[in-house]
């Protein structure tokens, strides 16, 4: 089934230098992006987007992390986007990666993990929705 996903080039991997080649990377496996936009997220964003995480451990340095320079946000559209854009990310922590996927290639630890993608379909929608208006998706 067509699908649609959120993904996230996170303040590391900007600020790296890869946003390139994570672009390049979404591309090669065939997701249409519907729209991209680079911002500076603010603690409120950060903290409403990662609600679900809200009272865990690493909630406080995972909105540190998330606002500490610009992301780069992307709605991305392919056949089963949401399962395929979190098998080309990786496992969320980068030491248990598979080689080849981007946590591997660019992440650091488990915090600081180059990028983000939904869980599931029905959180794909809702995270579009939070940063994307339905008239920006192309
Ligand atoms: P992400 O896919 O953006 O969704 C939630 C994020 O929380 C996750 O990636 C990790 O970067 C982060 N996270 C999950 N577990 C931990 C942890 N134990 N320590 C620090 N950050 C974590």
């Amino acid at each position: 089934m067509v699908q649609r996903t959120l993904a996230i080039v996170k303040p590391d991997a900007v600020a790296a230098g890869n946003t390139g080649n994570i672009i390049g990377l979404i591309e090669k496996n065939g997701f249409r992006i519907l729209a991209m936009r680079m911002q500076h997220l603010k603690r409120a964003e950060a903290e409403g987007f990662y609600a679900v995480h809200k009272g865990k451990g690493f909630f406080e340095e995972l909105i540190e992390f998330m606002t500490e320079g610009p992301v780069v946000l992307l709605a991305l559209e392919r056949e089963d986007a949401v399962a395929k854009w979190r098998e080309v990310m990786g496992a969320t922590d980068p030491a248990k990666a598979a080689e080849g996927t981007i946590r591997k290639l660019y992440g650091t630890n488990i915090g600081r993990n180059a990028s983000h993608g939904s869980d599931s379909v029905e959180n794909a929608a809702t995270e579009v929705a939070w940063f994307f208006r339905g008239s920006e998706l192309s």
